[in-house]
């Protein structure tokens, strides 16, 4: 770990790449390269993927399990640092037994740096921006009392390091999500972040914020990952709510691969995550190696003409990126379009969506489905997002009870949504408790005691005991 003192902060090195005019990313390679040669020791990066498994540099298959921690509300600061500290909020995740975290962030954290000539956003000045005078000050005043070394003035990516660094000591991975363009609560059709150039997601700051973060990962040994972009969904434009903006699958992998050659040319080690199509529920086209102009999408833009076009199948392998991509995929009760009310059929859905990837047997319901192609090439699939109601309910959701199951039954990796007891704000309100959440509004114990004990923990120890748990010595 001791090379995290010998490298410069991201901001640093942003800073100095624009007083040089040169690209923020030929500065951090060479300031962070030596972080190459420091991986002799837990988590053993950097990963790559070998057919359905996420390998370290020693070719053990790793395993995840996990939660997500919300940190793309208005201020742009991972929820909760105001209850208690980073160190804390970290032993709660790793007393279930846990070992990922995947951290959502906005693209407008980076945005915000790019305005100010590269130096990052102050504690304070993300607060007061995101909840007013009065309040701002006042959880800036609580963010540094729990936080020990912390001023008004540590900034949004300081914030990151004292998390990925705490993590690193607990053996936990961080892996930054995407979760919106401009910082706020996710998702609708119409909230701007939906798709490519909707108005909440130019493309370009896309690509920027991406590198950034992809150049960050370089100091941090255990952000092995990062993802591309939280659930994507048609855009509807409340005003002309029939018009199109190339929602189909086509213009999905033009975007995906045009954003995974970014990541790679500023940091070719990291694995990166790619969610599928309406709410991440769908990657289909990919994994069974559908042609791309025709391939079924709820809500897609019909390409009129794609029986006539030469049909376009996805290749993973064809790209110098090729084992360094995972997907992703979400399932929830309030899907639109899926069935999540009975087991069987839920297992056939998860095969059809994307889990076929995995090269698991095609489940008994497929007989009912019949659509349950077998995967084109293996590739590893986690879920990185489910969840409901922390309380009694979750020991008879037929939804959640059947996750358990085809999780532990395929030794899928995943994140369940979410840590986040209490939101400093989030959809207009301040101090919003959210009771699907781990944790207590306090951020200082847990929600429903019993759930942990008897559903996460339970499940997180057969998550991983297949795979190799090995902490930082
Ligand atoms: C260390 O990382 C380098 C570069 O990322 C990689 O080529 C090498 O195989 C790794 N070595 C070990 C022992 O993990
Ligand atoms: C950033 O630099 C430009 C050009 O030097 C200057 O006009 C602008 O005021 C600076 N912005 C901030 C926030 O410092
Ligand atoms: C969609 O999200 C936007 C932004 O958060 C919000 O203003 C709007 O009310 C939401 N619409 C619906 C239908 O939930
Ligand atoms: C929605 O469509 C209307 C009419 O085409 C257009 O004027 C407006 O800018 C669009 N709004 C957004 C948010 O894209
Ligand atoms: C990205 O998506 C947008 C919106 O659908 C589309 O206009 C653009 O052509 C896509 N880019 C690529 C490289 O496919
Ligand atoms: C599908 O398979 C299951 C178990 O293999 C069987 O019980 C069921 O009758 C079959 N259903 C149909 C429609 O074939
Ligand atoms: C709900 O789950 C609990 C614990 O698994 C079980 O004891 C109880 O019988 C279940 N209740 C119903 C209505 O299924
Ligand atoms: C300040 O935060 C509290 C919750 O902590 C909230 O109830 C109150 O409305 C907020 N004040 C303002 C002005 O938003
Ligand atoms: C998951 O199971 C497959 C098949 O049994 C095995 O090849 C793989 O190593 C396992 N992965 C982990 C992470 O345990």
């Amino acid at each position: 770990m001791g090379f995290l003192q010998l490298v410069l902060p991201a901001a640093a090195a942003f800073q100095a790449a624009a007083a040089h005019v040169a690209s923020p990313i030929d500065i951090a390679d060479r300031v962070f390269s030596r972080q190459a040669a420091v991986n002799g020791s837990w988590p053993y990066g950097p990963f790559s993927t070998k057919d359905r498994d996420i390998v370290n540099s020693r070719g053990e298959a790793v395993a995840w399990a996990g939660v997500n921690w919300p940190g793309s509300g208005e201020t742009m600061v991972p929820e909760g640092v105001e209850w208690s500290s980073v160190e804390e909020i970290l032993d709660l995740v790793k007393s279930v037994g846990f070992n990922f975290i995947r951290l959502t962030y906005a693209i407008e954290m980076i945005d915000q740096i790019y305005e100010r000539n590269g130096s990052d956003v102050p504690l304070e000045v993300a607060m007061i921006t995101g909840l007013g005078y009065e309040n701002g000050t006042m959880v800036t005043n609580e963010i540094v009392a729990k936080n020990k070394g912390w001023t008004k003035d540590t900034g949004r990516f300081e914030v990151w390091d004292r998390i990925a660094e705490a993590a690193l000591e607990r053996g936990l991975y961080i892996h930054p999500d995407v979760h919106v363009g401009k910082a706020q609560w996710c998702c609708n059709n119409t909230d701007g972040n939906a798709w490519f150039d909707d108005y909440n997601f130019p493309v370009k700051n896309w690509h920027r914020g991406l590198q950034y973060v992809a150049n960050w990962a370089k100091k941090h040994p255990n952000v092995v990952s990062m993802s591309l972009r939280n659930e994507l969904r048609r855009a509807i434009n409340s005003t002309a709510p029939t018009s199109t903006t190339g929602y189909n699958w086509l213009t999905f992998i033009g975007n995906y691969t045009a954003a995974t050659d970014a990541i790679y040319s500023a940091n070719p080690d990291i694995l990166v995550t790619w969610s599928g199509l309406q709410y991440d529920q769908d990657l289909s086209a990919l994994t069974s190696g559908l042609n791309l102009n025709t391939a079924p999408l709820y809500k897609g833009d019909a390409i009129r003409d794609g029986y006539r076009r030469k049909p376009v199948v996805f290749d993973l392998g064809s790209h110098p990126w090729g084992d360094k991509v995972v997907y992703e995929l979400h399932l929830y009760s309030m899907s639109e379009n899926l069935d999540t009310g009975n087991c069987p059929i839920i297992e056939a859905e998860l095969y059809q969506s994307g889990f076929n990837a995995l090269g698991i047997e095609a489940p008994a319901a497929c007989n009912i489905t019949k659509d349950c192609p077998k995967a084109l090439r293996q590739t590893p699939v986690i879920l990185s997002e489910f969840g409901s109601a922390q309380d009694t309910s979750i020991f008879n959701d037929t939804l959640q009870g059947c996750l358990r199951q085809f999780t532990t039954q395929n030794n899928v990796s995943w994140a369940m949504w979410s840590l986040a007891g209490s939101y400093r704000i989030r959809s207009g309100g301040q101090g919003v408790a959210d009771t699907w959440a781990l944790t207590n509004y306090e951020w200082d114990g847990w929600q429903f005691e019993e759930g942990i004990e008897k559903w996460w923990k339970p499940w997180a120890k057969a998550s991983l005991s297949q795979a190799q748990v090995s902490v930082t010595s």
